[in-house]
């Protein structure tokens, strides 16, 4: 069985596959939501992001990951840190919203899952999040093939743009489409192409 490169990253502390910054989209938009605001991080991975907005001061994150050892991993980082977050394991194809949330974000995730899961996943969130609320998320696109590092398990690449289409109904306050240069810990550098969306309910 294929096993994604990250998965080691997750049993090591000394290494962090996808670095330990906070994403930049997630800093720019901050100031949109308020601190007791629910969360939801959306394979959350060892949780950069979920920490980051925990370290400000946000009293209720919640994070998931399909990998049990990111989550693992984040326990023990948000401990070391005095900081809370709620996480668990989970395939993000089989959640079931349970309350609403005022920011639900997701990096670099979504395209793991068959086209119809992200979709369908973006619409409950959707109808699950408070008036005012945001979404940020961040999937690779088609616009160049998967790179041999993911090209396995990247069953659900966007189309360009695709992805607005799902927040017609939304305010988007920013949408981009570019591609990037990436590295991890162990991987060659490589090439992604990429969307990202950041929409407010109105
Ligand atoms: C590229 S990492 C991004 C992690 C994190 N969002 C970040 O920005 O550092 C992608 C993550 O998606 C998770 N993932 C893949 N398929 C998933 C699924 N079906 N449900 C939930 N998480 C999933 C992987 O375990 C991995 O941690």
């Amino acid at each position: 069985m294929n096993i994604p490169f990250w998965e080691d990253s997750y049993k090591d502390d000394s290494v962090s596959a996808f670095g330990i910054k906070p994403n930049d989209t997630l800093k720019e938009f901050q100031h949109l939501f308020d601190k007791s605001g629910s969360v939801l991080d959306v394979g959350c991975g060892d949780g950069k992001n979920s920490l980051y907005l925990a370290g400000l001061g946000y009293t209720n994150v919640e994070a998931f990951d399909l990998s049990e050892n990111a989550i693992k991993k984040l326990h023990k980082l948000a401990v070391s840190e005095n900081l809370h977050i709620n996480a668990w394991q989970q395939d993000l194809t089989q959640f079931v919203f349970n309350k609403n949330y005022d920011l639900v974000m997701s990096f670099g995730t979504l395209h793991f899952v068959e086209k119809k899961y992200w979709k369908d996943f973006i619409l409950k969130a959707k109808s699950h999040t408070n008036d005012n609320g945001i979404h940020i998320m961040q999937l690779f696109t088609n616009v160049l093939p998967a790179s041999p590092d993911i090209a396995p398990f990247a069953v659900g690449l966007a189309d360009d743009e695709e992805i607005k289409e799902l927040y017609s109904d939304w305010e988007i306050l920013q949408f981009k489409s570019y591609t990037f240069e990436d590295e991890h810990p162990g991987v060659p550098k490589h090439y992604h192409a990429s969307n990202k969306i950041v929409a407010q309910k109105k």
